[in-house]
């Protein structure tokens, strides 16, 4: 069963390691303490009570950004991201989202494949805007209008 709880600065922790493990380029704990209030959101998935996933979202005026998502590696290749970005979708509603962007990897297939299932269209590519472990690496920036 799947639940959803709204991330505070006391319940992050589990979250922020989570978000460590999903990135070979994490923020600090600093950074993710930061983006929980204001004008961000952020959400936890819970896959029978454990930790499955989480996003960060940041709202300014109607335009939102997917700052991040990510599910633990033993969460992954079961289709639970479509709930997980169908929350954070859900959301962005509900704020009286209108355009919602987000910045991916060039090399990351699965979150690419993700977002264009849901109606995200590439808007621009930036040249190495990631580091990456061989250099750098291309941006995909992708917005999903109504
Ligand atoms: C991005 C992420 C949430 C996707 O979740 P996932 O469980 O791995 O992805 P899914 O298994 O749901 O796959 C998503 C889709 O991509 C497809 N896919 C998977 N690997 C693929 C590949 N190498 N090439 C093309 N498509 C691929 C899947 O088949 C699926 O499509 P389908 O629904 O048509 O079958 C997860 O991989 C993750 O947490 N990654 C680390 C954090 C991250 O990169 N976040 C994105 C930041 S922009």
């Amino acid at each position: 069963m799947l639940s959803f709880s709204q991330l505070n600065s006391n319940n992050f922790a589990g979250a922020f390691e989570l978000q460590c493990a999903c990135h070979a380029y994490p923020w600090s704990r600093s950074t993710f303490a930061s983006c929980l209030d204001g004008q961000y959101f952020a959400w936890q998935m819970l896959e029978n009570r454990q930790l499955a996933g989480f996003y960060v979202g940041l709202q300014v005026l109607d335009e939102g950004t997917l700052m991040d998502i990510g599910l633990g590696p033993h969460f992954r290749n079961k289709g639970l991201s479509r709930p997980l970005l169908e929350h954070f979708l859900q959301q962005c509603k509900k704020k009286g989202i209108q355009d919602i962007w987000l910045e991916v990897r060039a090399s990351n297939k699965p979150a690419i494949h993700l977002y264009k299932q849901y109606g995200f269209n590439l808007i621009e590519t930036r040249k190495g805007y990631y580091p990456s472990p061989d250099g750098r690496e291309d941006a995909m920036i992708m917005k999903l209008s109504p």
